[in-house]
């Protein structure tokens, strides 16, 4: 599978590496920069870095625009919330305008959910079909679960073979129904930055990007660079 591997000591070095990694992208690219933000509990370091002092400054908030990889299908207060947890730790501290700031639904039905936010997507990237040459996302953070899952493209399930929605609903394999951008949508980035720490992720690690390895998070393929930032621990068998 490949991608450049990034090592830090910890998971407070990486989310100063990956803090100092992002504002450079957005200072290379003029105009609006298109972030999907990832869930989980990894990503939390890095959200609390960019709101602190040291970092807060540094980002052109108003440039940003921000939006999630996958989503748990629970209200934004429910402590399960992917936008939940970014809000309380990064947008509440932040200057990002409001309507820059494009949380998954969670209300209604999942399926009809998952058609209003890709119909946002598909507002905001100007066309209904993805050209490789125009990725939809400028950065696209991703966690990887120790089953090789990503955002919430999970074994077994069959949004692994959706290959014309953006966005999907996901009934089964997790406690709570979940949305999650498919691999069109996840691919349509130019780089994919995935974010792993501890030693319970390095056998994953090491599988995932050995190139033989039929995980959700092994088949993404993106446009452009694809990128692991991983601090020692799991990165401990990988090359
Ligand atoms: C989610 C995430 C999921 C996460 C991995 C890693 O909503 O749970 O999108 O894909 O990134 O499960 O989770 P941790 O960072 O908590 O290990």
């Amino acid at each position: 599978m490949g991608g450049k591997l990034v090592v830090c000591a910890d998971p407070q070095e990486l989310a100063g590496h990956v803090a100092a990694w992002l504002v450079e992208r957005i200072a290379e690219q003029p105009g609006a920069m298109r972030i999907a933000l990832s869930g989980g509990s990894t990503p939390k370091l890095l959200f609390a870095r960019l709101a602190s002092d040291e970092w807060r400054d540094r980002i052109p908030w108003q440039r940003v625009q921000l939006y999630w990889g996958d989503e748990r299908f629970v209200p934004y207060d429910h402590p399960d919330s992917n936008y939940g947890a970014a809000r309380a730790i990064l947008l509440a501290h932040v200057p990002v305008p409001e309507a820059n700031v494009h949380p998954m639904p969670t209300d209604g039905e999942p399926h009809d959910a998952a058609a209003r936010y890709e119909r946002l997507l598909q507002r905001d990237y100007g066309a209904a079909a993805l050209d490789p040459a125009r990725p939809l996302f400028d950065v696209q953070f991703l966690g990887l679960g120790e089953d090789g899952h990503t955002a919430s493209l999970i074994p077994g399930q069959p949004v692994l073979e959706e290959r014309s929605r953006w966005v999907a609903a996901v009934e089964h394999g997790r406690k709570e129904v979940r949305l999650t951008l498919t691999y069109p949508a996840l691919d349509s980035s130019r780089a994919v930055a995935f974010l792993v720490t501890g030693a319970a992720k390095a056998a994953i690690l090491a599988e995932v990007r050995s190139g033989n390895s039929d995980a959700p998070a092994a088949r993404v393929r993106p446009v452009g660079e694809l990128i692991w930032f991983a601090d020692r621990a799991a990165a401990a068998t990988s090359r």
